[in-house]
């Protein structure tokens, strides 16, 4: 299992001003924590919830579905390209940047043991997607269209794009190009879907777009290029049992959650800064950004007050950001609170050979990569607990589905956590649905003439 190290936080380590005596906050919010904990399972099948995401790890239909369909096309496509933005795209991303070999659309094909390689367009920028088309042939292309709304703009432009090109191309067939992703009735992509006779996966209810990964949303891309996806619902499955003790002193979501929440509102530590001792698990920060910056970021408590509360998550990557942001970690403001993650065993080791011994950089001769990669975050965290800057670490044994599941599963449940702890709705985001609106009324899209003209004003004014 994945562990977290809190000694960091302790006051006695980083003095009264930043941290606590952790023991007591934890015996202090005992009962609350068993509350919340309980709450959240009772609430968990309910509809309406937003909890579903809690059971995805039992999910063996959409397992089963994905998988029958991976299979399926699997040696019928050179490539996936995956449409998608936000939750909808970062939770693949995530997976596939630490699952796949770090350089897989340059690895040859039979390297890839006939798997394809994969891009994700979650943005629109016109250059990236025109040359985008330059590399890939659409062709020999799947395309896996991810919406839960199903008319997200930057996602269905993108698709329209895509349709019109492959159409062009395939004629009548170019329907077997395309597999979608979304509301299993809803939305303007189910309509076209079942219009066009696409293949599609579902959305499940109550499971918000940062809370999706583990539905067909994240396992599809993943089972299409070969990813054992069965081992990731296992980590999720093992965490999920390890998370529904209720006793704090034994849950390290629950844990983390508390230590943030008091963190930010009694230590004034409003920034979370997620750094991974892994390039692999580079883009596990970029989901976590969103999961803790959509879900917590909310301007009305439970109780209808306006609060404006949340705290500021920052992507990190050691060691490549001690030599850009570690300069203001150690020295600047003290706001912030560092959760490191390291990686007991790396896949592999490589050795630095002893030459030039006689200058200044033979010390580095006879030790390892891996050596010096724990030797700097290791006195990362000395240097930031010098400087009373609290810090957590999560030790992964190593980088595979297993443990991914686990991590994701615990970041995810941790949020949940939080957002009670905050006494806000953690499920919602008013404030996406408003900027998408917004680009709706700008767009022209109908139904939105109102907002529209007075966008029009303020775009004047401002
Ligand atoms: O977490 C969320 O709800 C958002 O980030 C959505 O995932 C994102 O806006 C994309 O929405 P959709 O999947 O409806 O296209």
């Amino acid at each position: 299992m994945i562990e977290l190290n809190c000694k960091n936080v302790n006051a006695m380590l980083v003095g009264e001003d930043n941290g606590f005596n952790i023991e007591q906050e934890f015996e202090n919010y005992k009962d609350r924590i068993k509350n919340i904990i309980t709450d959240l399972n009772q609430r968990k099948d309910k509809p309406g919830q937003w909890l579903q995401w809690m059971n995805l790890g039992y999910n063996e239909e959409t397992l089963w579905y994905v998988k029958e369909y991976a299979s399926m096309v699997q040696g019928r496509f050179e490539n996936v390209l995956v449409l998608g933005i936000g939750g909808s795209a970062l939770g693949g991303i995530a997976l596939t940047k630490a699952l796949l070999h770090p350089y897989w659309n340059l690895l040859t094909e039979e390297e890839r043991k006939g798997y394809p390689r994969i891009f994700f367009l979650d943005n629109i920028d016109p250059d990236t997607m025109n040359t985008l088309f330059d590399v890939i042939d659409l062709s020999k292309t799947l395309i896996n269209v991810i919406t839960k709304s199903g008319s997200t703009a930057e996602t269905m432009s993108q698709f329209l794009i895509i349709k019109d090109r492959l159409e062009k191309e395939l004629g009548d067939n170019y329907r077997y190009n395309i597999v979608a992703t979304t509301d299993k009735k809803t939305g303007v992509l189910r309509q076209i879907a079942e219009q066009e006779g696409y293949k599609t996966f579902v959305v499940p209810d109550d499971v918000g777009g940062r809370f999706s990964v583990f539905s067909a949303v994240g396992l599809l891309p993943l089972a299409l290029t070969g990813i054992d996806i069965d081992e990731i619902l296992n980590g999720i499955k093992d965490m999920d049992l390890a998370l529904k003790n209720t006793d704090i002193n034994n849950n390290i979501a629950a844990q983390n959650a508390l230590i943030h929440y008091l963190a930010d509102t009694q230590k004034g530590k409003n920034i979370s800064v997620m750094m991974p001792y892994s390039s692999r698990l580079k883009f596990i920060s970029d989901w976590y950004v969103q999961l803790w910056a959509e879900s917590l970021g909310k301007a009305y408590n439970r109780n209808g007050e306006e609060v404006h509360i949340g705290p500021t998550p920052i992507k990190s990557l050691g060691v490549t950001d001690q030599h850009s942001q570690i300069q203001l970690y150690n020295e600047g403001p003290n706001n912030k609170i560092i959760t490191f993650i390291r990686v007991k065993n790396f896949d592999s080791d490589i050795a630095i050979p002893n030459i030039f011994e006689y200058t200044g950089i033979g010390y580095l001769g006879g030790k390892t990569i891996n050596q010096l990669l724990n030797a700097e975050a290791d006195s990362t965290r000395v240097a930031l607990a010098g400087y009373k800057r609290p810090t957590v670490t999560i030790t992964l044994d190593k980088v595979d589905g297993y443990h991914l599941g686990q991590l994701m599963y615990m970041l995810e449940v941790q949020t949940a956590i939080a957002g009670e702890l905050y006494n806000i709705n953690a499920f919602d985001q008013p404030g996406v649905e408003q900027a998408k609106n917004y680009t709706y009324a700008l767009m022209g899209r109908m139904g939105y003439e109102e907002s529209a003209n007075e966008l029009r004003e303020k775009l004047v004014e401002i």
